[in-house]
């Protein structure tokens, strides 16, 4: 017997076109077991109340992290270690990037993890410390993006943007994608409709961020996005539901 095994081993290691094959096979059956879950996505990722897509401002703000490059300091994913939750807060949730094309988990600390820092700071404080990183903190090592301050947006195109992302699986319904750009200029100036806001994006703020409430700039639009990370779960109540369970 063991020299049938021997033998066998023996032939395919003599062939190359049939090892080939059959390490092909083995390769291809480890693959699919691992990855073809991920594209039922929905029954991998456990839904969790309050998370929400984002709203056209902040996701506004989001493009404007993901080109100004923010993610190559700055990571999203707090991981479940004491040290990481002492300072960050909960660990991150699956959930709460089944939203971002592409998740901005990041895997570079220059600066710290960002996934809870939406209500640390208030908007004047991220204001002043995007313009001028070292007049808040001495001893930063942040680039300056003071510019975003003169940089005036509209919300014109943000439909085209929500269209884009409902074809990947985010849920904006037809009436989300017709009051895009109304919820763009709602949001940034907390002026017009903020209970349809709000309707349509549970917990969306809506106020002058960059504290120019005469034009809406880029820097509207990034401090909106940063004040409403991490903010969307309520973990009090969810651990209050839990525990009386
Ligand atoms: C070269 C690396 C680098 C880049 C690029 C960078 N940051 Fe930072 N960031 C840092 C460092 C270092 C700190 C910690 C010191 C400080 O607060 O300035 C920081 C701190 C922060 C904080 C405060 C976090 C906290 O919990 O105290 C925020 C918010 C922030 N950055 C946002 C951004 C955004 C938004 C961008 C892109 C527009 C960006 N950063 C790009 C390095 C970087």
């Amino acid at each position: 017997m063991a020299t049938n095994i021997f033998h066998g081993h023996k032939l395919i290691e003599r062939h190359v076109t049939l090892l080939a094959v059959l390490a092909l096979l083995t390769v291809a059956i480890g693959g699919l077991v691992e990855i073809a879950p991920l594209f039922w996505i929905e029954s991998t990722v456990r839904h969790v109340d309050g998370i929400r897509p984002y709203t056209p401002l902040e996701l506004a703000g989001r493009d404007i992290y993901v080109r100004e490059g923010c993610y190559g300091c700055h990571s999203q994913m707090i991981r479940p270690f004491r040290d990481e939750v002492e300072r960050y807060g909960h660990y991150s949730l699956a959930a709460e990037s089944m939203y971002d094309h592409p998740f901005q988990w990041g895997s570079e600390r220059t600066g710290p993890d960002l996934a809870r820092v939406g209500g640390r700071y208030s908007d004047e404080w991220h204001v002043q410390h995007l313009k001028d990183p070292r007049s808040v903190v001495p001893e930063s090592i942040m680039p300056r993006y003071a510019f975003l301050a003169d940089r005036e947006i509209d919300g014109k195109s943000m439909a085209a943007h929500l269209i884009a992302l409902r074809q990947v699986g985010v849920p904006y319904s037809d009436d989300d994608i017709k009051q895009a750009a109304a919820d763009f200029d709602t949001q940034a100036t907390g002026e017009g409709d903020i209970k349809a806001l709000q309707a349509r994006y549970a917990k969306a703020q809506a106020r002058d961020y960059d504290g120019d409430p005469k034009r809406v700039t880029e820097m509207d639009a990034l401090v909106a996005y940063l004040q409403m990370l991490g903010t969307q779960v309520d973990f009090k109540s969810a651990e209050a539901q839990e525990r009386a369970k």
